[in-house]
């Protein structure tokens, strides 16, 4: 430092300090968020206010210079380098109830309008890595205002645009944004022509959720076999479509899923020559999920033994007889198994009892809302992994079953709630 000093004349030192000093205050005011990000949020939010929004929102989205733009409502940025990385603008008007009806507030004819989006305004956001815009009664985009515009939007990862009322023209315009890896557009107006095309371009797709819209499987399958493209989808939900039996072999090719769901489709028309057999392709699927599928034992019984498999959702079927059912023990890897709501009766064989204790992970056991009696409880001791049994809704009687409940080893959570119990409760 002296020798430094004695080179340096002590005016020059001070000048030097303070250069250094204004440099660190210009790096300090680029804490707070850049200018061209808070100017095209206040873009963003005279768009919206003029065309979604009815109230009053987004307040702290102040136009004043000393407002900084990441400290406002629904805006995350990066804390290193001040960017905004997420946008939360879901059900910007607060309907209270947007999430839990289906179709809520659907009404043919006021299509024209709702409100159409303008991407490009979101473009100077460019380190934006989530954006949530579910719920907002949107009706599709601006013409040439389209997600092609997102293509600059290197860092993007989660889009979720359900809830609205995107049509057929999006999957086109989102096959830009090629690094998404969460897309969701549950409960929109997507149908007919299933845009595989489009989507094989979202190379990192991880996560797709098409449910809730009006695909069906009336149309020639428009290559939804090319989805086994994209070597990163693990989730795929395409619950509540009209997708039909057909669709099954060309879902069987998606082989790097792991969770599947085919929730509430009209699986009615299958009959035990439907190409079930064919999911055993799916080695690394841990859940899947065909509850309110009216599927009945003999379609159950054709299920191929997927190994991986941890999570079997079959609710609200048309599962009649007595159980287990042929064939459940060989998903031997199997966690959690859910029978609700089917026609279910009787007691285990010794035999069921035996092929059920084969399943050793099996820790949660659904059989709510069946007709099972009391004989059930001591048959279902034989699964000693269990630890969470639900019996609710059956029509077990009698006194109630402290002997056969001490036999469980396992059992932390039971529901016996809704049955017909009579006598001294004595545990
Ligand atoms: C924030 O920015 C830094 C530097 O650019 C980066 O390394 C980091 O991953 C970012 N964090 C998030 C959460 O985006
Ligand atoms: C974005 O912000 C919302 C609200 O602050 C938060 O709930 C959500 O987890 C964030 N999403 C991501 C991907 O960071
Ligand atoms: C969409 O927004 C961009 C950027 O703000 C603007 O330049 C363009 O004119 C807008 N397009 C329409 C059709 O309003
Ligand atoms: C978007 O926001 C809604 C409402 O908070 C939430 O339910 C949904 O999970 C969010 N989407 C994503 C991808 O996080
Ligand atoms: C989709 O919605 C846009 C905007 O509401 C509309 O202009 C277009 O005609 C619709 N396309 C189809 C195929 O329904
Ligand atoms: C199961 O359903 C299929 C198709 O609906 C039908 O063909 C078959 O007879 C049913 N099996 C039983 C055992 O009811
Ligand atoms: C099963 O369904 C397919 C397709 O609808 C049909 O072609 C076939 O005849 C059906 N088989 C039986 C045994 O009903
Ligand atoms: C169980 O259900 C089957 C088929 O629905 C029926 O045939 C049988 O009688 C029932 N058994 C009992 C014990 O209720």
């Amino acid at each position: 430092m002296k020798q430094f000093l004695s080179r340096m004349e002590w005016p020059s030192f001070v000048k030097a300090l303070l250069w250094g000093l204004l440099v660190f205050l210009q790096f300090h005011q680029h804490r707070g968020c850049f200018h061209e990000e808070r100017i095209a949020l206040l873009e963003l939010k005279a768009f919206l206010k003029s065309n979604i929004i009815h109230a009053d929102v987004l307040p702290s989205w102040m136009d004043d210079a000393k407002s900084d733009c990441c400290r406002w409502e629904r805006v995350t940025c990066n804390s290193t380098n001040s960017h905004v990385i997420n946008l939360s603008l879901y059900n910007l008007n607060n309907e209270p109830y947007y999430y839990e009806y289906y179709d809520y507030n659907y009404n043919g004819q006021d299509d024209e309008n709702r409100c159409l989006l303008n991407v490009s305004m979101l473009v100077p956001l460019k380190e934006l890595k989530s954006l949530n815009l579910s719920a907002n009664s949107i009706g599709g985009c601006l013409p040439n205002e389209g997600f092609e515009k997102m293509s600059s939007l290197r860092n993007l990862r989660i889009l979720d645009l359900g809830y609205n009322y995107f049509n057929n023209s999006i999957p086109q315009s989102l096959g830009a944004v090629t690094s998404l890896e969460t897309l969701i557009l549950t409960q929109n107006k997507l149908q007919g022509y299933f845009p595989a095309q489009e989507l094989i371009a979202l190379r990192n797709l991880n996560k797709l959720d098409i449910s809730r819209n009006y695909y069906n499987g009336f149309l020639p399958l428009q290559g939804f076999e090319r989805l086994a493209l994209l070597p990163k989808l693990e989730i795929l939900d395409l619950g509540s479509n009209s997708f039909d039996w057909s669709i099954i072999p060309f879902v069987s090719g998606l082989v790097s899923l792991k969770t599947l769901s085919l929730v509430d489709n009209s699986f009615v028309w299958l009959n035990t020559t439907t190409g079930f057999e064919s999911l055993s392709r799916l080695e690394n699927l841990e859940t899947l999920d065909l509850s309110y599928n009216n599927l009945n034992r003999s379609i159950i019984e054709s299920l191929p033994a997927i190994k991986s498999l941890k999570n079997l959702n079959l609710e609200g079927n048309d599962i009649g007889g007595s159980f287990p059912i042929k064939g459940i023990s060989a998903f031997e890897n199997l966690e959690k198994l859910d029978l609700s709501g089917n026609e279910l009766n009787g007691s285990l064989t010794i035999q069921g009892s035996k092929s059920l204790s084969r399943l050793e992970n099996l820790e949660t056991l659904d059989l709510s809302g069946n007709h099972f009696d009391k004989s059930i409880i001591e048959s279902l001791s034989a699964v000693k992994s269990l630890k969470n049994l639900n019996l609710a809704w059956n029509d077990i009687g009698g006194s109630f079953p402290a002997k056969e409940l001490s036999a469980f080893e396992n059992l932390e959570n039971l529901d016996l709630t809704w049955n017909n119990f009579d006598g001294p409760l004595t545990i």
